[in-house]
């Protein structure tokens, strides 16, 4: 069996701010985070040449990947970018809730179906996901995949077999990697917090 490990980026300035969406950096906490799952990774993956390591196009899973040396390609997907919130990106829940009270209650009624203005819901992104799904299917060897909170909810629901309507509350903290061992007996989770 291979394992696929999921992990969210490290935390980012915005996770700080609590701000959803944009693109940016690590804060000083992602960044040791990103030193930990090289540390982590390097060691798991020491004898599979043929392992890869995904992340998005944004750049706090690209930093977060930064320091992964061994070799291993690095492929960057933009199907694995975190939920587009169209014109709620870079706002706080607490600032949607106070400027656009029927967006923020609409999306707590109905969170899977639930489409930001201009951007995405989860069933656009779980759809958008079938690519790198069938890709992560056909790879032989183990993958690393760096993502966000959204994706990796529909992710980990696809390997788990979690119910659709569950994928939007999925629990997927932060410096956290879900490793995930596909085998001909079914699969097996295991679960490595490598800080708080
Ligand atoms: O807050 C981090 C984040 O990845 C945001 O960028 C994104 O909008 C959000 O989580 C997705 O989680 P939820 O669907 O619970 O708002």
């Amino acid at each position: 069996p291979r394992p696929i490990l999921l992990t969210r980026h490290g935390e980012s300035r915005d996770n700080v701010r609590g701000r959803i969406g944009g693109d940016t950096v690590l804060s000083d906490a992602g960044e040791l985070y990103a030193k930990k799952l090289s540390n982590f990774v390097e060691k798991r993956l020491k004898s599979e040449r043929a392992a890869s390591i995904w992340t998005s196009t944004l750049q706090r899973t690209i930093l977060t990947a930064s320091h992964i040396g061994g070799g291993f390609p690095k492929i960057q997907w933009r199907a694995l970018d975190e939920i587009y919130a169209g014109v709620c990106d870079g706002m706080t829940y607490e600032e949607i809730k106070k400027n656009m009270p029927e967006e923020y209650e609409a999306r707590k009624k109905d969170k899977l179906r639930y489409r930001y203005p201009r951007g995405e819901s989860y069933l656009d992104v779980i759809q958008r996901l079938e690519p790198v799904i069938i890709e992560l299917e056909r790879q032989r060897a183990p993958v690393v995949v760096i993502s966000h909170q959204a994706v990796l909810r529909a992710l980990y629901a696809y390997f788990a077999d979690r119910p659709l309507k569950e994928i939007p509350h999925i629990e997927i903290p932060l410096h956290t990697i879900i490793e995930i061992q596909m085998g001909v007996t079914g699969v097996q989770e295991k679960r490595y917090k490598l800080m708080d």
